[in-house]
């Protein structure tokens, strides 16, 4: 897919509030820091449309964009942001949880996964409750660049394998860099082929 058009719409404190559900729609999540921004910036081409920070927790709402004018993609808050208080943690994991459940135009959720480390539990604890609720999810492992390229794909290989243990099938995985654009095409292509556009 070539990026023609990519656009800020709107930020969104609720689901309820989310531009209309009349464009197919792929959103983006993932820990605090793992790299949704600059994934996001990377594949659409862009410096800096979406917001990116080196301290984590930089974005707090469910932020849309308008792609080539057909479909929306949308950069969500982070889970499991430590340097908040609970009940903050509480209200960032309701609209989160409640966007993805009552999003009717969300076609495909990527989790966003840092290359660098072994399965870390949130995670995994988030990709249990998407295969519990039926949520069409991939993942993506990111930061790919700051690693040895067999390091990488060894880690992507261990992560597979402790998946395996609970679940009968993988999901579509992603090995990426922002940082030197490396990934994203796949992404898109994926974007492309759930939809007519
Ligand atoms: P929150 O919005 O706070 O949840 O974070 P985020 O997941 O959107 O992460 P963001 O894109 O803001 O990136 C966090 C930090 O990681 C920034 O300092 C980025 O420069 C860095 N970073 C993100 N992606 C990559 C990558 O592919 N390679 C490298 N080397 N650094 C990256
Ligand atoms: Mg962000």
């Amino acid at each position: 897919m070539i990026i023609k058009t990519a656009e800020f719409l709107k930020s969104s404190s609720k689901w309820q509030e989310c531009p209309e559900p009349t464009l197919p729609e792929y959103a983006f999540i993932g820990r605090s820091n793992v790299g949704k921004s600059s994934l996001i910036n990377g594949m659409l081409n862009h410096k800096d449309l979406a917001k990116t920070s080196q301290t984590p927790g930089k974005t707090q709402l469910i932020n849309h964009f308008l792609i080539n004018e057909n479909w929306y993609l949308t950069d969500l808050p982070g889970y499991g942001y430590a340097r908040v208080s609970k009940s903050m943690r509480k209200d960032f994991e309701k609209l989160i949880t409640n966007y993805i459940l009552n999003r009717k135009n969300l076609v495909n959720l990527f989790v966003l996964v840092d290359s660098r480390h072994t399965p870390q539990k949130i995670d995994l604890e988030f990709i249990g409750w998407c295969g519990e609720n039926g949520v069409p999810f991939s993942i993506v492992f990111t930061k790919a660049d700051k690693l040895k390229p067999n390091a990488a794909i060894d880690n992507v290989e261990n992560y597979k394998k402790e998946l395996l243990e609970t679940w009968e099938e993988l999901p579509e995985i992603f090995l990426t860099s922002a940082e030197k654009r490396t990934g994203t095409d796949d992404i898109l292509k994926l974007i492309t082929t759930t939809n007519e556009f």
